[in-house]
């Protein structure tokens, strides 16, 4: 009897979790649509168009028009007490009390700053992005923020382009998932939580994509390239439940994104049936004008709105002339309370109107708590790459005679949290001069030299480096970009190491120390030079809060490394775009020495330095046996791989399976990330780790753009980074299951395919490690 009830209680909570969860689509849900519509009943269109402006928190008046029912939301106003003192205007003071969305950038952290969006993703594991998403969101909320302009979703290929570093890197599939992830996190299983914040999915889209990596830069694609590549991951947010979309400053071949019914009225809102908003990106519906499509704010007004912006980001334009652009019949009607409908949809789902208020008792203990920082110093654990680690250089020990730490960003604070850190302050960040002098607890054995600024070095400085390098057994040289060089408007035309730190890095590297190096960056460098010389590296981005608590971990051994690459190194500038998944072309350069009419570059070779997917660790991995079965009645490949730490460490390894399809109507990439998993394992332990891989993964946007699974032969590829060689092959059948069912009946059981003999099947393949 007892079991029968609590079956019952379970069946009802599983019933129950349709009605809770307040997705982009089921925001639809009967009874918020009922408020929603009861609301819009008593609604003036001066009051509508009030609800599709957002000011900044600072604009002049902002008072008087939230009072008369101008102002939808708000961004940048922060605190419980700012927010609420706003919030009561709107709720007591304007004719139908509805309540204000207060929005805000919370990138990668609130208040605890995680390692930047790129490290973030450099874990390869959802649970990592989840929870930090998780805690930004208690955070943010505690302090009167309902909504973050969050996740950053662009795939970007170049890394010239500063915003690299807001994203998840290079990749559609992993960019889909950690995009998926975020929106868990932030959004919670119920939107109407006080601590569940609404996710926006930016920049809708293509921005990743800038002509020459420079910031706003004009993008031109073709339309498969745009739904293979940029909008997947977009799809994943909403399919995850994003309940806003911010359209983003690019043209996207010709047309501005932020006045672009193609992207936004037709795919966003009608194939995909987004039911929340799209807000803009900040005055990109005034930017409609420098880019040459409206003379003046009234037309700016008519073509993003009729394109399918909902929210105005600061422009005013619409709070300005979209009630005369209606009375003049040149903005429907219908279109106003379709807009109007979507931004109370995601209000009343937030539950602002039973709730508008932040308890400001609570915001203090919410922010920076000790959970919080543990959680920071975590997810900057496993944010980190070992890109390098000649000869077991590190892990260092702790008894070491003495450790030089040596760079102008070794004990940089603001430098830790990077470019883009919410309410993060730099002085409760953890350098890495301070996480070393922790782990050491001798501060005698820890010696320092600044040796300049990351943008400028004088040989006396470098003199001075060296000389605490020669005084040190072990040197630990933390060398990159400030935060401020990569986000928004900071691209760069070089990728090196800036000022002198090129100069200070071979000086203290000739000294003959065992160096290693720790690179912050908001994007791959070319470090070849490095790659070359220096014995060991770790890329640590921009780590956040406890980032050198985590540097600390990592180096000496504490934590092992198991970060892989979210994006490809180039061995220089000349190389970008450079991308595992490119095409194979017609002449692809091989290993041969004849690079003449092949390929690739007379000056440098055509791999990358570090390439996608690539990271070691302290122990090794072998690969092993790699099965894959076709398509099983329900339509999905399993692929198996056998992966054993055959070092004397336990390790995390990021499993990675890829496919390359060899003939089809469309070129295909050379390989193509189809799935992964973190696993752990004891030294000598060996796990079968098994994946199941929907059939339509494996589709391709045909000749008539349509997305089809194309029957043929596929490759299969498993390893540790994407330059995976243990190979099987796939036969995917043809579309109609009937022919599935065929082909496994005829078999008895799941067609199965070993690795062939002399096709890269190698017993073991060495993964990480050296
Ligand atoms: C401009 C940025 O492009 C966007 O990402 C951000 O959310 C808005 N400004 C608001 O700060």
């Amino acid at each position: 009897m007892r079991r029968a009830g609590s079956f019952r209680v379970v069946l009802v909570l599983l019933l129950l979790i349709p009605v809770l969860r307040a997705d982009g689509r089921s925001i639809r849900d009967e009874k918020v649509e009922a408020r929603v519509n009861r609301i819009l009943a008593k609604m003036t269109l001066e009051e509508k168009i009030g609800q599709l402006n957002q000011y900044n928190f600072d604009k002049p008046g902002i008072d008087a028009d939230i009072a008369s029912g101008k102002v939808g939301s708000i961004l940048n106003a922060t605190g419980a007490e700012q927010v609420n003192q706003l919030q009561r205007i709107a709720v007591e003071k304007s004719r139908l009390h509805i309540p204000i969305l207060f929005g805000y950038d919370v990138i990668h952290g609130y208040r605890t700053i995680f390692p930047i969006p790129l490290g973030v993703a450099s874990a390869w594991d959802e649970s990592v992005v989840e929870r930090m998403a998780r805690v930004s969101a208690v955070e943010a909320s505690a302090a009167g923020i309902r909504w973050t302009f969050s996740p950053m979703v662009d795939i970007a290929r170049d890394p010239r382009w500063g915003r690299i570093a807001e994203g998840a890197g290079e990749d559609t599939y992993l960019g889909s998932r950690i995009a998926a992830a975020y929106v868990r996190g932030y959004q919670g299983t119920d939107l109407t939580s006080p601590t569940s914040i609404a996710a926006c999915a930016k920049h809708f889209v293509g921005y990743g994509a800038a002509e020459g990596g420079r910031d706003y830069n004009s993008v031109d694609m073709s339309d498969r390239k745009l739904r293979e590549t940029y909008l997947p991951p977009f799809k994943a947010a909403l399919d995850a439940g994003a309940v806003t979309f911010m359209s983003s400053f690019n043209t996207l071949n010709g047309v501005p994104a932020s006045a672009n019914p193609f992207t936004l009225r037709q795919i966003l809102k009608r194939d995909w049936g987004f039911r929340g908003f799209v807000v803009s990106d900040w005055n990109s519906v005034g930017e409609l004008m420098p880019h040459g499509l409206a003379a003046d704010k009234k037309s700016a007004a008519q073509l993003a709105f009729r394109a399918g912006v909902d929210m105005d980001m600061t422009s005013d334009a619409y709070v300005n002339h979209l009630a005369e652009l209606v009375r003049a019949g040149k903005v429907p009607q219908s279109m106003i309370d379709d807009a109007v409908r979507r931004i109370l949809r995601v209000k009343v789902a937030l539950g602002l109107f039973d709730n508008p208020y932040s308890d400001v008792a609570l915001e203090a203990k919410r922010l920076l708590t000790a959970e919080n920082r543990a959680a920071a110093r975590e997810i900057a654990q496993k944010s980190m790459v070992l890109l390098k680690n000649e000869g077991k250089v590190l892990p260092f020990s702790k008894n070491v005679g003495s450790i030089a730490v040596i760079g102008p960003l070794a004990d940089s604070k603001v430098d830790m949290l990077g470019n883009w850190f919410g309410k993060g302050e730099a002085k409760e960040a953890v350098t890495v001069l301070e996480g070393v002098r922790g782990a050491i607890g001798d501060p005698a054995r820890v010696l320092y030299a600044k040796a300049g600024e990351v943008t400028a070095t004088s040989d006396q400085q470098i003199e001075e480096a060296v000389a605490t390098a020669i005084k040190a057994e072990v040197v630990l040289l933390v060398l990159g970009e400030k935060g401020e060089m990569s986000g928004e408007a900071a691209s760069r035309s070089e990728l090196g190491l800036p000022g002198d730190q090129q100069k200070l890095l071979e000086a203290v590297v000739r000294t003959g120390k065992p160096v290693a190096l720790v690179v912050m960056s908001g994007r791959p460098l070319a470090l070849s030079w490095a790659a070359e010389h220096v014995p060991a590296m770790l890329e640590a981005w921009f780590p956040g809060t406890e980032g050198g608590n985590a540097v600390a971990d990592v180096v000496f051994g504490d934590v092992n490394p198991s970060g892989k690459l979210p994006v490809t190194f180039p061995r220089n500038v000349g190389q970008v775009p450079i991308y595992y998944s490119g095409l194979n072309t017609g002449r692809p350069a091989g290993p041969t020495a004849d690079k003449k009419y092949h390929s690739g570059y007379l000056d440098v070779a055509h791999t990358p330095l570090f390439t996608f997917g690539h990271g070691l660790s302290y122990t090794n991995f072998s690969y092993s046996d790699l099965q894959v079965s076709a398509p099983d009645a329900k339509n999905n490949v399993i692929a198996k791989v056998e992966v054993k730490n055959v070092g004397d460490r336990a390790g995390d390894e990021i499993v990675q399976v890829y496919a390359r399809e060899t003939v089809a109507s469309i070129a295909r990439p050379v390989k193509e990330l189809k799935a992964f998993r973190r696993v752990s394992l004891a030294p000598g332990e060996a796990k079968v780790v098994e994946f199941t891989i929907a059939r339509e993964e494996f589709g391709v946007w045909n000749g008539d753009m349509k997305y089809v699974v194309e029957p043929g032969n596929y490759t299969l590829f498993a390893g540790s980074s994407s330059d995976a060689v243990l190979r099987a092959s796939l036969e995917v059948l043809s579309l109609s299951r009937s022919a599935n069912r065929k082909a496994t009946r005829s078999k008895r059981t799941p067609q199965s395919t070993k690795a062939p003999a002399g096709q890269g099947s190698q017993p073991a393949v060495s993964g990480a490690g050296q």
